[in-house]
C-alpha cells in the first residue's frame, strides 16, 4: 500500500487543481507584465530574499501561494521594459511544451529513455545545419548552455589537431587557441577547463568596432608559434556579448584555412540570424566554421536552457569524449545518433528539442526571422533615438540588439561621467521600472541595454531615456 501523503502528491486530481490554477496565475502575469501594470522587479537585498524564504510557509499551504511569491520576488522577462542580460521571454507555447517535457521527464541519454525527444531534436539539427550552410555532412545536437556547448565544440577541436589519443594518455603539447580579447567568458573559462592555462588563451584585441582584429591575427599565431604554442584553432564571436558586435567570420575562416585551424563560432547570442533574412549577412562566413554555437534561449524564443553545438563534419561531433582513431576506424559511427549521450556532456538531459520543435511546428521556421529581425531593428531603432539625445552618447553603431551607451554631463570628467552612469544604473535596478545593466568598454562605464522582447517600442526607449535624465544628478540638483 502507498502512503497516503505519498499518494497525494502524485495525485492526477492535485495537478489539474494547481495547474489550472497556476495556469490562471501565469496568464495574469502574462497580462500584468505586457500592460506594464506591474514593475520590471521588485528589488530587495540578497539578505532579505534570504530571510524571506526561510521562514517562508504559504497561506493554507497552498501551493499557489508559493507559485504567487515566486514570481513577485523575480524579476519580469516578459515585461517590456526588461532590457538587460541576454535572455528572451520564451514563447508561451515553448514554456508550456517545456512543463510537458518536465513532467513526463525523458532522460534523452540514450534512445529508449526519450525517443520522441531524440528524434525531434535530429529534425531540428538537420535544420539548423542546412540554415548554416553546411551540406549533408553537417550534424549536431543540443546540449544545456552555451557555457557547455563552447566546451564541448572546443573539446572536439582540440582531438581532432593532434595525432595523439588525448581521452586514453592526456597530454603534454602546449596548445594554443587565438580569440578576441571581446569574446564571451564561457571561452576562456573552457580553455581553462581543459588546462590551456592564461598562455595558450591568446587573446587578440579589437579593432575600434569592438571586433576581433582580424589585421593582427598574423602577428599573434607567429608569436604563439615562436614560443613553441601550437595553434589549433580560432574562436569568432557571433556576436560578442559587451558590445553585440559581429566578428568578421569570412576573413577568420579564410585565416584558418590557410593555417589548417579549427574555425569555431560562438554565436549563443546571434548565431540565430541565421533564420533572418535581412541580418543573415552578419554571420557571412559561418558556413565555413568548423564548429558554432547557437542558443535558443537567447535569440530564438525558447526557456532557458538550450543550446545548440553543431559540427561541419559529422564524424567529428563524435569525437569530443572518444579517441580520435575510433572514428576514424569505424565509419559507421552515425547510427548512433540516436544515443545521444555518446556525444554531449549530459548523461540526463532535458527534452529541450521539444520546445523549440512546437514553435517550429505550429508557426514554421519563419518565425525565427521574424523574431530576430524584429528585434535588431528595434536595436536601430533606439541607437537612432540615443544619437538624437544631445546629453547621450551612443558607444557604437550597433550590429546587434545589444545596444550600449552612456549619459554624459558637459564639462564633467571621465570618472565623473563614470561615477554618474554606475549611479544611473543603481537607481533603475532599486525603482524596478526598467531593467538595463552596465558594461565596461575602454575601461569606461556605459549602460548596455539587449533589446530582447518582441514588445519592447518606441514609446518605451522615449521613456528610458527621460527617465535617465530625470536620475542624472544634473536634473536631481
Ligand atoms: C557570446 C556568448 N557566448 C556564450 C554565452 C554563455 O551562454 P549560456 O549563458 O547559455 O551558458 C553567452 C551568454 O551571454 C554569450 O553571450
Amino acid at each position: 500500500m502507498m502512503d497516503e501523503k505519498l499518494e497525494n502528491v502524485y495525485s492526477p486530481d492535485f495537478f489539474n487543481k494547481t495547474g489550472h490554477e497556476l495556469i490562471d496565475l501565469l496568464t495574469n502575469y502574462l497580462q500584468q507584465s505586457g500592460n506594464q501594470d506591474i514593475p520590471v522587479m521588485n528589488w530587495n537585498e540578497p539578505s532579505e530574499q534570504y530571510a524571506f524564504w526561510k521562514n517562508f510557509k504559504p497561506k493554507n499551504n497552498d501551493p499557489i501561494d508559493l507559485y504567487k511569491n515566486i514570481i513577485d520576488r523575480s524579476i519580469h522577462i516578459h515585461h517590456p521594459k526588461y532590457m538587460g542580460h541576454q535572455l528572451c521571454p520564451p514563447a508561451p507555447v515553448a514554456a508550456l511544451t517545456g512543463l510537458l517535457g518536465e513532467l513526463i521527464n525523458n532522460g534523452m541519454a540514450i534512445y529508449e529513455m526519450g525517443a520522441a525527444g531524440t528524434a525531434i531534436e535530429r529534425v531540428i539539427i538537420e535544420l539548423l545545419a542546412g540554415k548554416i550552410g553546411y551540406d549533408d555532412n553537417g550534424d549536431g545536437y543540443i546540449t544545456s548552455g552555451g557555457t557547455i556547448g563552447n566546451l564541448t565544440a572546443l573539446l572536439a577541436a582540440r582531438q581532432n589537431a593532434v595525432e595523439t589519443d588525448i581521452w586514453e594518455d592526456g597530454i603534454d603539447e602546449s596548445l594554443g587557441v587565438m580569440v578576441s580579447s571581446e569574446a564571451h567568458y564561457s571561452v576562456d573559462r573552457a580553455l581553462r577547463i581543459m588546462g590551456f592555462g592564461s598562455k595558450g588563451i591568446i587573446k587578440i584585441p579589437v579593432d575600434d568596432n569592438f571586433c576581433l582584429d582580424t589585421s593582427l591575427l598574423d602577428d599573434y599565431y607567429n608569436e604563439a608559434e615562436d614560443k613553441g604554442i601550437k595553434v589549433i584553432a580560432v574562436v569568432g564571436s557571433a556576436p560578442s556579448t559587451s558590445t553585440g558586435m559581429y566578428d568578421d567570420l569570412q576573413t577568420i575562416a579564410d585565416f584558418c584555412r590557410n593555417k589548417d585551424l579549427w574555425f569555431h563560432v560562438d554565436g549563443a547570442h546571434g548565431g540565430g540570424a541565421i533564420f533572418s533574412q535581412k541580418y543573415r549577412h552578419l554571420l557571412k562566413g559561418v558556413e565555413h566554421a568548423d564548429s558554432v554555437v547557437i542558443d535558443g534561449h537567447k535569440m530564438l524564443m525558447t526557456p532557458a536552457l538550450l543550446t545548440f553545438v553543431m559540427f561541419k563534419n559529422k564524424d567529428v561531433s563524435y569525437s569530443t569524449f572518444n579517441q580520435k582513431a575510433q572514428y576514424l576506424w569505424e565509419k559507421s559511427q552515425d547510427e548512433e545518433w540516436f544515443n545521444l549521450a555518446r556525444r554531449t556532456i549530459e548523461c540526463t538531459k532535458l527534452m529541450m528539442s521539444i520546445k523549440f520543435y512546437s514553435l517550429l511546428i505550429l508557426y514554421g521556421e519563419e518565425i525565427f526571422d521574424k523574431s530576430v529581425t524584429h528585434l535588431y531593428n528595434l536595436g536601430s531603432m533606439f541607437a537612432e533615438k540615443i544619437r538624437q539625445r544631445v546629453n547621450f552618447e551612443l558607444a557604437l553603431e550597433p550590429h546587434s540588439n545589444i545596444v550600449c551607451f552612456r549619459y554624459i554631463i558637459k564639462n564633467s570628467t571621465e570618472r565623473e561621467i563614470d561615477s554618474i552612469n554606475s549611479s544611473i544604473r543603481n537607481n533603475l535596478l532599486k525603482k524596478g521600472d526598467f531593467y538595463i545593466v552596465q558594461t565596461t568598454l575602454n575601461k569606461r562605464v556605459y549602460l548596455r541595454t539587449t533589446i530582447i522582447n518582441p514588445a519592447t517600442n518606441s514609446k518605451i526607449f522615449d521613456e528610458l531615456l527621460d527617465e535617465i535624465e530625470k536620475l542624472s544628478p544634473d536634473s536631481i540638483e
